[in-house]
């Protein structure tokens, strides 16, 4: 049995949540949950949307599946998912992308994994007014950040026996801080022989992926870049409803729904709890629990191709409960 920080969240969290936990333990998961609070009612309980006894769960339990939560704004708090990444050194975002069967899309074949660098570039929180009207946003790139990320994505082809790695950039624009991420890039493919690797600037990739994204597998890159290419490349499978999410760090590791708290359907009984499943899939994966991860995988495809009991997000009439029963029924 492993101890698991579950972390429910706002809005539809709570709903996700407990469904994706009744079908893990139908699929034979073993896991001991060690519920953690964030968001709204961790603010009101003890004046902080990521209380500290949080963060300190999952330092000790090492793992911990998240539902999606609510940062208030305009209150002076920082977002939750920036904050746990930062204080977990969650440094890399993992997120797979693959069409899924029953789900109409314009393309067939999509199979990549979009890898973000998640601690620095544009995110690292260093903003100032120059003088009235004039703000500067500081773009940080270190060496060690970079070499850390870059390393990490050629280890998971290498791991997920995929065959190439596409490093994104703008060096033509951002020749110093780009110019060194791709020097680095040049460096650690050379001990990858066996992976094919290439450079592709953030614009003309935005371009292909528009086109066509069967050629591309392991994409890698900056936090602002990765960010925006992560939610474009969900909207090629069908969104943000069915993508799951991995943030990552050497010690730590926070799986997640990538929506949000979906305020205009929470509490109704209509969320849709594909997303969190498949987060917690990679998560069984991550700890070793494979054969429950593959059971689940297969049990999703099963059950978007027989397209009954679906929620009204995948086209469907039903609800959480109708399709938390298909999934259980096709394990
Ligand atoms: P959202 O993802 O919550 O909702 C966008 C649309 O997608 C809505 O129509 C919603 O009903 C639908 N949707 C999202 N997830 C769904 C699901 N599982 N099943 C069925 N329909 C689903 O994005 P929005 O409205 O921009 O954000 C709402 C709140 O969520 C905000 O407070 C935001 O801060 C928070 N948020 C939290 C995130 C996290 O914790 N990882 C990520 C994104 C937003």
């Amino acid at each position: 049995m492993t101890s698991v920080v579950m972390i429910a969240g706002d809005g539809i969290g709570p709903e996700v949540m407990s469904a994706s936990q009744r079908i893990l333990q139908a699929a034979g998961a073993s896991l001991d949950w060690i519920p953690a609070p964030a968001g709204l009612d961790a603010v009101e309980k003890f004046g902080d949307p990521l209380p500290d006894q949080t963060l300190d769960l999952i330092r000790k339990h090492r793992v911990a599946l998240k539902g999606p939560c609510t940062t208030p704004v305009g209150k002076g708090y920082r977002s939750i998912n920036v904050r746990l990444r930062k204080e977990l050194e969650l440094f890399a975002s993992v997120r797979p992308v693959q069409t899924l069967p029953g789900i109409k899309v314009p393309y067939e074949k999509v199979d990549l994994i979009v890898v973000r660098e998640n601690t620095e570039g544009l995110y690292a929180g260093m903003e100032h007014v120059v003088v009235p009207g004039v703000v500067e946003s500081l773009r940080l790139v270190t060496r060690d950040a970079a070499e850390r990320i870059l390393r990490y994505a050629f280890e998971l082809a290498r791991h997920q026996g995929r065959r190439k790695v596409t490093v994104v950039h703008k060096a033509s624009v951002m020749p110093l801080s780009d110019g060194m991420f791709l020097k680095i890039a040049d460096q650690t493919a050379d001990d990858f022989p066996f992976l094919e690797y290439e450079q592709q600037t953030i614009d003309h990739l935005s371009l292909e992926l528009a086109l066509d994204p069967s050629p591309y597998d392991v994409l890698v890159m900056e936090n602002l870049f990765g960010d925006v290419v992560s939610d474009l490349c969900a909207g090629l499978v069908g969104g943000l409803g069915v993508v799951p999410g991995a943030n990552i760090g050497e010690r730590y590791a926070v799986f997640e729904a990538v929506h949000g708290s979906a305020p205009d359907i929470a509490g109704k009984g209509l969320a849709n709890p594909i997303a969190l499943l498949r987060s917690a899939a990679m998560m069984l994966d991550h700890i070793g629990q494979r054969d429950a991860a593959t059971r689940i995988e297969r049990s999703v495809r099963k059950t978007l191709e027989a397209n009954a009991g679906l929620t009204r997000d995948l086209g469907g009439t039903g609800n959480t409960e109708s399709i938390t029963e298909r999934l259980i029924a096709n394990l």
